[in-house]
């Protein structure tokens, strides 16, 4: 998705900083890139393609200034082209713009304003803004006011930075429906779209909330309502470090995250009385709506297994753009459950303002003052630190603890937060089977297919395996619950297709915890799989198990094993089994030679619906 950067220092150019918070938005996927520095003119590079080749490309000695703005484009209006890509500029170039979003009455905008003699240079929805600023500016209104009242004509999502040589010495930012922070630092301030732009500068962060405006200048930042009030609000301190969102030594942020995995849980784990509190709060619960998107859907998912199995609350799970369809059911007595790691995923947001007061709403989620985090009626935080690779990983296990620890507090089951404080040891072991997962990687990095397979809670698990292999290898894979491939799925099977089983050891049958209403049932899941697995080896399929170490009759059953120590029980594996095959989809796209931070077609944060 498109991402802002933006800043007023006091005394330093701004061309090689702003480079530097447009290069921390990589993440977010792109297809283009440009800068804007304000002297006494506007001087403007842009291109598509990689920032490396673009900031290879650009004489920096050229940018004076130490005002500017900065954009990566995921083009939604108009291929990705140079001419496409942001900051655009009015008629005299002497307004610049970037911007987030998409303005959905844009062609009668843009109609109404080459009617009055303004060019295009190009195909997007972002110029009519450019031109439409000018117009009013042209009708002798100052910067602010012509910007005011061009974002009053404007319908759909926008966050924007603004900045017109006519007034050398401002900076004019505003949102609606695509966040936007302003933060303040010993060089300046800065406005942009993601916390990890401007870690290197600031800490201090305000956040934008809806049709709010703000004008930075030498005396600092004044926030106003598109009424012109002024808007009276606090700086929040940032807890994430600039280290946090580096590399860390390692090829891509995919790996680092995937390793630092451990540690995420530890520091979720922490969170369990703020849990408890919140679970204090909301009050009765009859009925759970889970709602997410990708990855965080899959967590959803377990979720429905635990609540459905362990408190026996029904439980529904609903991929976020499906919700507007379905939820007609809701009422006060329900719990709706936003994950979310960004907190700004369009469709997710669209579902929570839908609820409208309807039922209980509770958002789960990463990215602290997001658009979520202050619509939904309670908020927990997953506290995995910023996830840079576009697949999510730490934050899938983080979201998954709060989840876990939300069935805890609500069943009052402390059982479960201790099976959880087992988890990142665990992990770190499986963490260190690294070179067997490689070497599975070799083997199978040139099929064309994958089938993920497993039953009850290792079913999510199979889903998220599948989506992680193919969002950054492109090679296909599905998820299946095991017990579906008879009705279908089957008939893919012949020889050498690789068939990933997840079957992890059913509870004990005795088991102090008594977590699991019927220990027969899951000592069942289990062997079914099992049948499963026999059942595919038997038409040619190359069985990739994920079990028990001492799981003797899967492990002979299967051409490659990883194993997981067998006091992990089902219920629990989904934060542990997920892991080996994260690293899988990893290994093998890096040995495609694909990029595993930046998968093609796909962002970081979806704000588009
Ligand atoms: O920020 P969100 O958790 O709302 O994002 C949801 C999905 O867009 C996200 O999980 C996506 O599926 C990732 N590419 C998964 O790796």
């Amino acid at each position: 998705m498109c991402g802002i950067a933006a800043c007023i220092l006091e005394n330093d150019k701004a061309a090689p900083i702003l480079l530097g918070c447009v290069k921390k938005l990589e993440y977010r996927g792109y297809d283009s890139v440009g800068i804007a520095t304000l002297n006494s003119s506007i001087i403007v590079e842009k291109d598509e393609g990689k920032i490396n080749d673009f900031e290879e490309s650009l004489d920096l000695s050229k940018f004076q200034g130490r005002i500017g703005i900065g954009h990566v484009r995921w083009a939604t209006h108009g291929p990705p082209t140079r001419e496409n890509a942001h900051p655009h500029l009015d008629c005299d170039g002497k307004i610049a713009i970037v911007h987030n979003g998409i303005i959905e009455n844009y062609m009668e905008l843009k109609n109404e304003l080459k009617s009055e003699g303004h060019n295009f240079a190009s195909e997007t929805d972002t110029e009519v803004i450019a031109h439409l600023i000018e117009k009013y500016k042209n009708r002798g209104h100052n910067l602010e006011e012509a910007v005011r009242r061009a974002l009053i004509r404007l319908k759909g999502a926008y966050a924007i930075a603004v900045i017109s040589s006519d007034e050398p010495d401002k900076i004019i930012g505003a949102r609606k429906e695509s966040p936007l922070i302003v933060a303040k630092g010993e060089r300046g301030y800065f406005l942009a779209s993601d916390i990890p732009a401007i870690l290197d500068h600031a800490r201090d962060v305000i956040f934008l909330d809806d049709n709010e405006m703000v004008i930075i200048d030498d005396t600092g930042a004044r926030i106003k309502d598109l009424e012109g009030n002024i808007k009276k609000k606090e700086y929040k301190y940032i807890e994430w470090t600039p280290e946090m969102a580096e590399k860390g030594g390692y090829d891509y942020f995919m790996l680092k995250e995937i390793h630092e995995q451990p540690q995420v849980l530890r520091d979720t784990l922490r969170e369990i009385n703020t849990i408890q509190r919140v679970v204090d709060e909301i009050g009765e619960i009859k009925r759970i709506c889970f709602v997410a998107c990708g990855t965080s859907y899959h967590a959803a998912f377990v979720g429905k297994y635990l609540f459905e199995s362990i408190l026996h609350i029904p439980t529904d799970v609903i991929i976020a753009s499906e919700f507007q369809y379905t939820a007609n059911a809701l009422d006060k007595e329900t719990l709706t459950i936003f994950i979310t790691q960004s907190g700004e995923t369009a469709d997710t947001l669209n579902a929570l303002r839908a609820v409208n007061k309807k039922s209980k709403t509770l958002a789960i989620v990463n990215v602290l003052g997001s658009t979520a985090t202050r619509e939904a009626d309670h908020v927990i935080y997953t506290r995995a630190g910023p996830e840079i690779g576009v697949a999510a990983t730490k934050t899938y296990i983080s979201q998954l603890a709060c989840i876990y620890m939300l069935a805890a507090a609500i069943g009052r089951k402390t059982e479960i937060v201790k099976d959880l404080r087992k988890l990142p040891d665990e992990m770190e072991k499986i963490l260190e089977k690294e070179e067997l997962i490689k070497e599975i990687a070799r083997t199978y990095k040139n099929k064309s297919d994958f089938l993920f397979i497993g039953r009850g809670f290792s079913y999510p698990t199979a889903l998220e395996g599948a989506l992680k292999l193919k969002e950054i290898s492109y090679i296909h894979a599905e998820g299946y619950a095991s017990g579906e491939l008879k009705h279908g799925p089957i008939a893919l099977i012949e020889k050498g297709v690789p068939v990933v089983a997840i079957a992890p050891p059913p509870l004990p049958l005795k088991t102090g915890a008594k977590i699991v209403k019927d220990e027969e049932e899951f000592r069942n899941s289990h062997s079914l799989t099992l049948s499963n697995v026999k059942e595919v080896k038997a038409r040619g399929a190359e069985v990739i198990g994920l079990g028990a170490e001492d799981d003797e009759e899967f492990k002979k059953n299967t051409d490659k094993y990883i194993s997981f120590n067998p006091s992990i029980r089902e219920e629990i594996s989904p934060l542990l089994y997920i892991i080996p095959l994260q690293l899988l989809a990893y290994h093998i796209s890096v040995m495609k030679g694909e990029d595993p931070d930046h998968p093609r077609n796909l962002a970081k944060c979806v704000t588009v619906v």
